[in-house]
């Protein structure tokens, strides 16, 4: 009876010619192609400093970890020293890959109920902004561990590029001095932020202006010199912990001394004879990503048009589905026992697809009790990066909210984040508007938060085939799905699989959100027809992905339109 009403669902959608319409050809990123080396991030200094890098004798690793310190200096939004994020590696002599966790920590004196007021409602504010905001940062000391363990070059010489521009400044473009402009108001109580983020006269930037960080400089030029110790034990510690003590912040030296970035096993799995090498917890992104991949093996999406309805429903019950199993059951692999094997396996998502409805939405709150979600401003950063030797790097980190807590502390001239928004905020307590109580991302001192970064490396036949991720919170793994598809499946080259309209469904709030650009009102009108409730989005995510052509072993670089990325190649 299902697969009768399937087929009449189909055969009505090709009657009445639902076909998405395509970007225009200028609208798109422009793809770089290379042999030598390629990375893609968002910014165009940051990426062609990772090329100099590799021109230099650097390998990949060296090259990200200078992307991402450059990114720390022209993209201070997202780009960090005082955030945290994930690094994926794989080497193709051995076929290995390890996967550096450098995600944040809440600080020892940190307790589940830290953001409720004495009602026992949630606080959102105090969770996003200020000094109470702040999880213990992670990513000095995960460049490092990268550095140490699989770098080439000397950890002076990955710095170096981020010291200059922060030292002699960068050109502004019109979106970021756009940004810089748009925080008066949401920052006005940071004084720190404000000096740092404004003209000296209080005037608006422009385009064109130079940028000049020297705090930054000298910080950077610390942790040069001087290794992660710098920051985690020496001077800038100290200047983190004095303000955190001034504004009532939790974390303390005694937190920056603990700190330690992690070398974890990639989460893996196989869809379609490509192997996915992706986030472990205590990130959701591979294991989701996984779970998803595994679901929809089970059909054969190649026959499917990409922006018909059926093919946009599938999709969007099986990330709902997979999406309560993030609820319910990921969090911090170090604090308890995630069943990652579980929801991982083939047989999992058989069972998953008995359940899925194919031709009626399933109403989230008919599959599960829990949880909801809050929306993440759109501030996070992913790039990949591969060498001549074809060791392949995606990096994701991130302060969490664009310019994190908006808490630069004083004489540092960095941002920190507010990645403690990422915890459950109410043990227990999970409604329909908003907050996630379950219990394995629960607030613990030196507790990792659950992630959504998904920085991940896919093979075929033993050999590096695509390098993805993206920004974008709950978006992200999903952003990554509809990338990966649009590649296997759906056959578009790596550009067009980027630039393609994306789609999202996270379980609860039980709404599918869809890139308007791209998609006909008929085919949302379909989906309206089958019960999807819909919400038009004009952007999501920021996938700046490589694909390495299987044949001729060359580089395809594909920044991602939707946030001015740059691919640079050689
Ligand atoms: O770790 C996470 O999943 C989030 N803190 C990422 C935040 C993000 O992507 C912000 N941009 N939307």
């Amino acid at each position: 009876m299902k697969t009768r009403k399937f087929f009449l669902f189909i055969v009505l959608c090709f009657a009445i010619q639902l076909y998405p319409l395509s970007l225009s050809a200028n609208e798109r990123g422009d793809i770089v192609s290379g042999k030598n080396g390629m990375v893609v991030s968002v910014d165009k200094y940051a990426s062609q400093i990772g090329i100099d890098i590799l021109k230099k004798g650097g390998n990949a690793v060296d090259a990200a970890v200078a992307v991402g310190f450059a990114l720390a200096v022209t993209y201070p939004s997202a780009g960090n020293i005082g955030g945290g994020g994930f690094m994926i590696i794989r080497f193709p002599d051995t076929k290995e890959s390890v996967a550096i966790d450098f995600r944040e920590k809440a600080p020892g004196k940190a307790t589940p109920d830290m953001y409720l007021d004495e009602n026992g409602k949630y606080v959102r504010k105090r969770s996003y902004y200020g000094h109470l905001a702040v999880g213990v940062p992670g990513t000095v000391k995960g460049f490092e561990l990268a550095m140490k363990k699989y770098g080439k070059l000397s950890w002076k010489e990955v710095i170096e590029p981020a010291i200059n521009l922060a030292e002699n400044g960068f050109v502004l473009n019109k979106r970021m001095a756009k940004s810089f402009n748009s925080l008066k108001k949401r920052f006005k109580d940071y004084k720190e932020f404000l000096r740092i983020f404004s003209r000296p006269d209080g005037s608006d930037f422009k385009e064109g202006d130079i940028f000049v960080q020297k705090e930054l400089a000298e910080s950077l030029r610390l942790i040069a010199n001087n290794g992660s110790d710098a920051f985690y034990k020496g001077k800038i510690a100290d200047l983190i912990a004095k303000d955190m003590e001034k504004y009532g912040g939790l974390i303390t030296k005694e937190d920056l001394e603990k700190y330690e970035a992690v070398i974890r096993k990639p989460v893996t799995g196989n869809y379609r004879g490509y192997k996915i090498i992706s986030m472990p917890p205590p990130s959701s992104g591979g294991t989701i990503l996984i779970e998803m991949l595994n679901i929809l093996e089970g059909f054969e999406l190649s026959k499917m048009e990409r922006y018909a309805p059926e093919t946009l429903h599938l999709i969007s019950e099986t990330m709902k589905f997979a999406y309560l199993d993030r609820a319910k059951y990921l969090g911090d692999s170090d604090f308890g026992k995630i069943p990652v094997d579980m929801l991982i396996s083939k047989k999992y998502a058989e069972s998953i697809r008995k359940r899925l409805n194919l031709v009626k939405a399933i109403p989230s709150a008919e599959i599960g009790k829990d949880i909801l979600t809050i929306e993440r401003a759109n501030e996070t950063t992913h790039y990949s990066v591969i060498d001549k030797d074809g060791i392949a790097v995606a990096t994701t980190y991130t302060l969490n909210g664009g310019y994190g807590s908006g808490v630069v502390p004083e004489g540092t001239g960095f941002l920190l984040n507010n990645e403690m928004a990422d915890f459950n905020m109410k043990p227990g307590y999970t409604d329909n508007k908003g907050l996630i109580g379950t219990k394995p991302n629960i607030i613990k001192p030196y507790k990792r938060m659950l992630s959504s970064m998904t920085p991940t490396i896919i093979t075929k036949d033993g050999k590096t085939f695509m390098i993805t991720g993206s920004p974008g919170g709950r978006t992200i793994i999903n952003t990554v799905l509809n990338v990966i598809i649009n590649v296997i499946d759906f056959k578009m080259n790596i550009q067009d699989a980027v630039d393609a309209p994306r789609m999202h469904h996270q379980w609860m709030p039980d709404i599918l959100r869809i890139e308007k650009e791209g998609i006909s009102d008929k085919v949302l009108d379909s989906l309206k027809n089958i019960g999807h409730k819909i919400s038009t989005r004009w952007r999501q995510g920021d996938a700046n992905s490589i694909l390495i052509d299987p044949k001729t072993g060359i580089y395809y670089g594909a920044p991602d339109k939707r946030s001015g990325g740059t691919a640079a190649g050689y």
